[in-house]
């Protein structure tokens, strides 16, 4: 407690009026325990309706102003987040694992997401360019150029309670729109620091200072329950685009209520990604790669490594290795030095851990290594620790639970004959994210990066299912939900597209040569 205490200082947020000590913690508030040991960290006051509402309307005050100043002015705000971003790096990495439970090597490595996002985005704001076409009439230009949307909803879940945001929100800003964060409640700690980062620099800085309201609302926090505030933000047509993560049972409710205000809607759900080894394959990256993959993040990744495909010429003796190494994890307290493997994020995520693995079983599927005794197992320990898992499908099978993503360590390991049944089984499943295959033929890569090859959002040669970089357009297809967020040109999505044309000429030619009214 001590310890946390101290980090709060460090991080400024000790004094925050929404922190509440958890003992005294009302109906009013969410408790934000800590993985890892099962205690409540902090209580965090909960937002209601009537917040909502006057969050939103300070959103688009602010936003009225913040969109007419120039770019690359934005631009240079947020290159000086990302600056504090740097400098806060350690303690909210530290945070990150207090709250998520990720190891200190991957705390870290979200705030450098937020980072690499922030400069990303300050590159960006000098290079929102559209495009100029040649108009079919005379003394006539056509171009297109983009606009800023308004205020961002950005849903976020707790496995990147940090760095998701930063992509919605630095885009979001250089783009010149505000964006409300509702972030998810297991991490209200991370969300009301990285809020504080943003809004000390807002309040510092001298270029842009609107004549109504605050610029510390270009970058909004709303923590709610989900039925009070995420609902009604997904309903609201003063926000045109809600960018959500999380399960797709959530992402179709908020497409469906999106769509049906024809706002835009952006998704990035589920995984259910797929590592292919052919046997051509390099097998220490092959096994470098599931650990990260499989076991890293405690399997809370959407990236995570969930199936293993392999050819049948080098299944038993990859298994047999992953077997071993998997029993050389070490579980423990995340900030610690050496542990590979946090906790999951709560009890839930436990139960939901041993249903999956009791299903498989049930399903005719053999647990090699942790399944429901390591969980056992873990329960001596305080927190919810369970073992990395590994589960053999039998042959020429596809069990029902092996289609469904389960947030947690469980690796299942198919046996094929050859690259065409590998690809049908890895396209085999809703959810289209990231995949994998290792492989040194040429062939065999080409196939499957071909499109007859993976169906889904990433695709990756001799490289594992996660750890995406910033400067790729992030998702996936189908139940993954079609959304691009992060690098490349997924800033498009938070800016509208306005086709002009003007006539410098002294006559008016109508296109398609259309006469009307003409002498
Ligand atoms: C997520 O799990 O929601 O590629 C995002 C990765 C990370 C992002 C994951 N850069 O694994």
């Amino acid at each position: 407690m001590a310890k946390l205490s101290k980090l709060l200082e460090r991080l400024r947020i000790d004094d925050d009026a929404r922190l509440v000590d958890p003992e005294k913690a009302g109906t009013d508030c969410v408790i934000s325990d800590n993985p890892s040991t099962g205690e409540p960290l902090m209580a965090v006051r909960l937002d209601r309706a009537d917040d909502l509402e006057k969050t939103v309307q300070r959103c688009t005050a602010v936003q009225k102003e913040w969109r007419v100043l120039p770019a690359p002015v934005r631009g240079e705000i947020v290159r000086r987040i990302g600056e504090a971003f740097r400098e806060a790096k350690d303690d909210l990495g530290e945070l990150v694992s207090l709250e998520a439970g990720k190891i200190r090597a991957e705390g870290l490595g979200e705030i450098q997401e937020c980072i690499d996002i922030a400069d990303f985005s300050v590159g960006l704001s000098r290079q929102l360019c559209g495009s100029t076409m040649h108009s079919e009439r005379p003394n006539h230009r056509m171009y297109e150029q983009w606009h800023p949307l308004g205020t961002i909803g950005c849903i976020t879940a707790f496995n990147f309670p940090a760095a998701v945001w930063a992509w919605n929100a630095m885009l979001a800003a250089v783009c010149g729109n505000v964006t409300l964060w509702k972030p998810s409640l297991m991490t209200p700690l991370v969300a009301v620091a990285c809020n504080k980062v943003a809004a000390r620099v807002m309040k510092k800085q001298e270029l842009f200072k609107p004549s109504s309201g605050d610029p510390r609302d270009v970058f909004s926090l709303i923590i709610g329950a989900d039925n009070e505030v995420a609902e009604r933000m997904v309903a609201d047509r003063r926000l045109p685009l809600i960018s959500a993560t999380g399960s797709c049972r959530m992402g179709r409710r908020v497409g469906q209520v999106v769509a049906g205000r024809l706002g835009r809607a952006l998704l990035e759900l589920g995984g259910n990604n797929a590592i292919i080894v052919m046997p051509d394959a390099d097998m220490k990256l092959v096994e470098r790669a599931v650990l990260f993959g499989a076991v890293g993040t405690a399997g809370q990744r959407c990236t995570t490594t969930r199936r293993l495909i392999v050819h049948e010429s080098v299944a038993d003796r990859l298994v047999e290795r992953l077997v071993k190494l998997y029993g050389n994890v070490t579980i423990g307290d995340p900030l610690e030095e050496g542990t590979l493997m946090g906790p999951l994020v709560n009890a839930r995520g436990v139960q939901d851990m041993r249903a999956a693995i009791e299903r498989a079983e049930q399903e005719g599927c053999k647990v090699l290594c942790g399944g429901v005794a390591g969980i056992e197992r873990m329960k001596k320990k305080p927190g919810h620790f369970v073992e990395p898992t590994i589960i053999r499908v039998p042959l020429g099978k596809v069990p029902a639970i092996c289609c469904e993503e389960t947030f947690a360590p469980i690796l299942y390991v198919f046996t094929v004959k050859d690259l065409d049944e590998a690809m049908a089984l890895q396209n085999g499943v809703d959810q289209g994210l990231s995949s994998a295959i290792f492989t040194d033929s040429v062939r065999s890569a080409e196939r499957f990066l071909g499109h007859a090859g993976s169906d889904c959002g990433i695709a990756n040669v001799n490289l594992g299912t996660s750890g995406a970089e910033i400067g790729g357009a992030f998702g996936g297809e189908k139940d993954t939900g079609g959304g691009r967020e992060s690098g490349s040109d997924s800033w498009k999505q938070y800016m509208r597209r306005q086709t002009c044309t003007i006539n410098w000429g002294n006559s008016l030619p109508l296109a398609q040569g259309i006469k009307f009214g003409e002498d």
